[in-house]
């Protein structure tokens, strides 16, 4: 089986990632404090989690999503008129904006997703205008702050790799002061972001990842029996026991900001 993520179902990804995204969004725009007015580029937007969160919360001028996943864009573009946000198909390797021609370039959830990060950096760096912001947040991989790392971890027990993002430690918090000051940003601050996600039940859990980008290719094609002992697994894992009500999990993100002079 091919173990690669796939972005590609922008209404899936909301329930199973969007929920997430856009609580620590929250804390992490309470923290950048913007002001109103300005022009964002939002970094491997997906399907506008956190697009969103910026249209309600900033009062921009304009916002430009770019993601190289068609699937998400789509979504996204069902989510904010091209009047405040525009998306487009594009990497963060390579941005297609002038320079200078951002007031802020944010990167939620995506950092280690980039094949090399600190030309991402620079990328934002390099379209965001003197005085203006560049930030990201993105799940402590190494340090298990992955909403789903119980998965992953149920996933390996049963011989099963789960795709891997290209570069897990620029989600560490030393990594994105080294990456943020190395692309020449100033007054560069990081900070941990914990949340806590309730599910309504362990069957709903079970539909949300059945959905997901990474676990879900591997779950959706088990028998009855490999699925039912990987719940029973992944149930222990949990430390939800039988429990067929609500349960809380939380999660911890990484964030960093910087400004460009
Ligand atoms: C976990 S999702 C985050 C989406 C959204 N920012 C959010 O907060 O919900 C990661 C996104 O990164 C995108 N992505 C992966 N590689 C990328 C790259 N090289 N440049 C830009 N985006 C990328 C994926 O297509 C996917 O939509």
């Amino acid at each position: 089986m091919p173990a690669e993520f796939r972005f590609d179902d922008g209404a899936a990804y909301d329930r199973y990632m969007g929920v997430w995204s856009r609580t620590v969004g929250s804390s992490f725009l309470e923290w950048l404090a913007p002001p109103k007015g300005w022009t964002w580029l939002d970094v491997g937007c997906g399907n506008g989690a956190f697009t969103r969160m910026i249209a309600e919360r900033c009062a921009p001028a304009m916002i430009h999503g770019i993601d190289p996943s068609e699937g998400q864009l789509a979504f996204a573009r069902t989510q904010l008129p091209p009047a405040i946000a525009r998306f487009e198909k594009a990497d963060a390797m390579a941005l297609p904006f002038g320079d200078d021609s951002m007031d802020a370039a944010v990167m939620p959830l995506v950092i280690f997703f980039v094949p090399d990060p600190a030309v991402g950096v620079a990328e934002m760096a390099r379209v965001v205008r003197a005085g203006g912001i560049v930030a990201a947040y993105a799940w402590d991989m190494p340090g298990r702050g992955f909403p789903y790392a119980a998965v992953n971890d149920v996933l390996r027990a049963t011989g099963i790799q789960s795709p891997k993002e290209a570069n897990p430690d620029a989600s560490r918090l030393d990594r994105m002061q080294e990456l943020w000051t190395g692309a020449g940003l100033h007054d560069v601050e990081t900070r941990e972001i914990t949340v806590e996600r309730t599910y309504p039940s362990f069957d709903e859990y079970w539909e949300i990842i059945l959905g997901g980008p990474s676990a879900g290719q591997f779950l959706r094609a088990f028998s009855p029996e490999e699925r039912e002992r990987f719940q029973k697994l992944l149930r222990e894992r949990l430390g939800i026991g039988d429990t067929r009500g609500p349960f809380a999990l939380s999660a911890r993100a990484n964030a960093v900001r910087g400004r460009v002079k």
